[in-house]
């Protein structure tokens, strides 16, 4: 238990540029917290305790802002930032790897009768390894998004994403598909980092001009160092003349 605990937050660090130590992870993520109280809901779930499930994860929910159902199957290093307002349903399936950022639903479409049919239907979506769902995401019903697919902040997905792909938009498009293999890097909030930032482009365009300036500043210099030696060499030449 204590080395999945420190898998999970090593995973945490590993994919959240904003995490520093291990013991502020520990203290202050709510994704991880509420993964460990889900661990123990699915546990009392999987061995028909329902009502305690139930209660461990209202505990899990009221602490945290992250709603997952006990029934719902989460894999390892399942990392949620920040976390509020997470909601996972009964029959969702979440691989390894898997990131969901704050407001991402994996919710029901299938209207749930009061019957034991209805409710052992799969009725969730199912995130294979490796998935990053944008914040504000819903992904809707019993479909699958692949491995290393990327959902796009506040995408409505109620289709299969294939894996290695991105979808975006409401309702969801798909605007690229990678080899999955080439998706596997983690990339913070799914968004690469050869999009310039625009402060650092500013920066960028900042120091383009300094060191244009600092260029016509030495060639006027140079310029400048030459006039003076003329007019030197002309002065020299004239005393001389004059001597002579
Ligand atoms: C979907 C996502 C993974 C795509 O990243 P990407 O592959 O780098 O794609 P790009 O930024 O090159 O965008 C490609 C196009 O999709 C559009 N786009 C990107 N994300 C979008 C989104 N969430 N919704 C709608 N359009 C989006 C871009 O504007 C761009 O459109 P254009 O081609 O007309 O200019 C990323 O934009 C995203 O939404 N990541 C989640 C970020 C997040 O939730 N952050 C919260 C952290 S706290």
């Amino acid at each position: 238990m204590f080395k999945r605990l420190i898998e999970d937050i090593d995973s945490i660090r590993q994919r959240d540029p904003a995490a520093r130590s291990r013991f502020e992870v520990f203290l202050t993520y709510p994704g991880l917290h509420a993964v460990r109280w889900h661990r123990m809901a699915n546990w009392f779930w999987r061995n028909r305790f329902y009502l305690l499930g139930r209660w461990t994860s209202h505990w899990g929910r009221w602490l945290t802002g992250i709603e997952i159902h006990p029934g719902a199957k989460i894999g390892r290093r399942l990392f949620i930032d920040h976390g509020m307002g997470v909601v996972i349903g009964e029959t969702a399936e979440v691989g390894d790897d898997v990131t969901l950022y704050h407001g991402v639903t994996l919710g029901g479409t299938s209207p749930a009768e009061n019957s034991d049919a209805q409710r052992n239907q799969k009725r969730h979506p199912t995130l294979q390894n490796g998935v990053i769902v944008g914040s504000g995401a819903q992904i809707l019903g019993p479909i699958t998004v692949g491995a290393d697919a990327r959902v796009g902040a506040n995408a409505v997905v109620t289709k299969d994403v294939p894996p290695g792909c991105t979808a975006i938009g409401i309702p969801a498009r798909l605007i690229a598909c990678k080899d999955p293999e080439a998706q596997k890097t983690f990339v913070a909030y799914g968004t690469p980092g050869d999009i310039a930032d625009p402060t650092q482009r500013a920066l960028d365009t900042m120091r383009a001009q300094l060191n244009a300036l600092a260029t016509r500043v030495e060639e006027l210099e140079g310029e400048l160092s030459k006039r003076d030696a003329a007019a030197r060499d002309a002065a020299e030449r004239e005393r001389r003349t004059q001597d002579a």
